[in-house]
This record gives C-alpha cells, structure tokens and sequence, in this order.
C-alpha cells in the first residue's frame, strides 16, 4: 500500500512459456538478491516446484557464480514430530536440495525444529531469530491447493505469526507422496511462520507451475483477499512477485480485470 495514495502497487505477475522458463526467472532472482544485498536474509519454502529452483542455484554456485557464503535463510515450516534425519522431513529435504550442495553456514541455515520438547516455545525463538537477523528480505513462496503459503491453512488470520497449526485433510493428500502416497502417514501438525510473519519480508516471490495450481490461482489473484486464502494476503504487500507458467495463469489470465 502506498501510504500518500492509498493506493495498492499492481503485483508483478510473470507468465512464462514453460515451466522451466519459470524456474529459471524465479533462480535468478534469488541469485540477484545474493549477489547484490551483503549479508542477504532469505526465507525458503519446499515442495516439488522449489525443488527445481535450487537444483539451478546448485548449479550457478557450482560453475562459481554464486556465493553463499554471507547468506542466511530462515525456512517457512516443518512437520511438528519429525526430526530433521527423518527423510521426510523439510530440514532433510534442505539439505538434500541446497544446503548440502552450496557454501551456506549450517548454523545460518534455519529450519523449525519439528521435534523441540516445547513447540511453541520453538516458533517463538523462530519469530525472535527473524527479527535479530534484521527480517527476511526475499521470501519465496510456493501455494497449496488449499490456498496456503507456508503451511497457513484457511482461516488464518493475516496477523498470524510462527506457531503450530493443524493440516487440512486436502494437504496431507497433497503432500503424502513422500509418505507412500498414504495421508495418514502425513503429520497432523506443523509448525509454520504465520501469515504476518511472511508478510514482513520485503520482497515475496511466489512461484507456481502446472494446470493443478489454476484454479487456486486465479482465487489467490483474482478472488477476495480474505483469510480463507491465505495467499490472497500477498495483494496486501507493497513488493510482490509472482511467477507462473502459462498452465498454472490460464484462468487467473481469462478473469482478470
Ligand atoms: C508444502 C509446503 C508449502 C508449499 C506447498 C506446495 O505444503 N508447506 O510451503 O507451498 O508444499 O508444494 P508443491 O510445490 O509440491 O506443489
């Protein structure tokens, strides 16, 4: 919101080709950010569409373009019960995708802990270690078919911080195929940074690919903001940009005004 006007700024919405041609964009953006900030702060996000967007980070730092070495990244969620050696678990899929691979500090690399003895407790330092890094300047974030960003399932009020939340049946559907394609094998709980906590970073970045996501699409850009799509809490922020490719805009890209 620009304060004089009162106006919103237009979200920068990128359609591209292919969903490569997504990834790429969304890369070198990241790569932009850790190349021209100092001492960068990142959030990260996981699932299949992240997966990609690392794997061409990996590369640009392997052919010696990239530096980690001044970054620190703060991750949106993890699983509440999972330790970071289970493989399912997102500090596992960190390190299998980008941290392994790259000259990032482990200890400047935050995950959730999933398995603290006291969870709330956990978010708590989460939100505090945000806030001592001097808050995260690029997050990127992917959406779920619920809406969600991080693991904000609806409703979640869009001054929600780092806590524990219950995952909607249709997440633990979605994301159960590294459980064995078996839901009930996907953690009820989670820990998530809220939707107030996203929306401090000073940059967000949301990347979405395939026909699967359309729909959710087109209700995040083009619906209500309302917080019973907590993506749609993304129009209320002043520096937003979305990438997509032309299977996940085509609905958005037919309704929009
Ligand atoms: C998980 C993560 C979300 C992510 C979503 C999308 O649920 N908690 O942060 O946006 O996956 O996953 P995918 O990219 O696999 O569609």
């Amino acid at each position: 919101m620009n304060a004089e006007t009162g106006m919103r700024k237009p979200m920068n919405v990128i359609v591209t080709d292919t969903p490569d041609q997504a990834f790429r964009r969304a890369a070198d953006m990241i790569a932009d950010e850790i190349r021209s900030v100092p001492a960068p702060v990142l959030g990260l996000a996981t699932g299949r569409t992240m997966e990609s967007i690392y794997r061409l980070l990996v590369q640009q730092y392997e052919s010696g373009g990239l530096d980690f070495s001044g970054a620190t990244s703060f991750n949106l969620d993890e699983y509440a019960g999972l330790p970071p050696t289970d493989l399912n678990s997102y500090s596992h899929y960190m390190r299998e995708h980008l941290f392994a691979h790259v000259n990032m500090s482990s200890t400047k690399a935050r995950v959730p802990d999933g398995v603290a003895v006291d969870l709330d407790a956990e978010c708590a330092r989460y939100e505090v270690a945000i806030h001592a890094s001097g808050g995260i300047g690029l997050q990127l974030l992917g959406i779920g078919e619920t809406g969600h960003i991080g693991f904000n399932e609806p409703p979640s009020a869009f001054d929600s911080r780092t806590r524990v939340v219950h995952l909607d049946e249709v997440t633990r559907r979605q994301n159960s195929g590294m459980f064995g394609n078996e839901p009930a094998r996907v953690p009820e709980r989670a820990l998530t940074m809220g939707v107030g906590t996203i929306l401090e970073a000073r940059h967000l970045l949301l990347v979405a690919v395939g026909e699967g996501k359309a729909e959710i699409i087109n209700k995040a850009l083009n619906g209500p903001v309302s917080e019973a799509v907590s993506a749609s809490a993304i129009r209320l922020h002043a520096n937003v940009t979305v990438i997509l490719d032309k299977a996940s805009a085509h609905i958005w890209a037919q309704n929009r005004g």
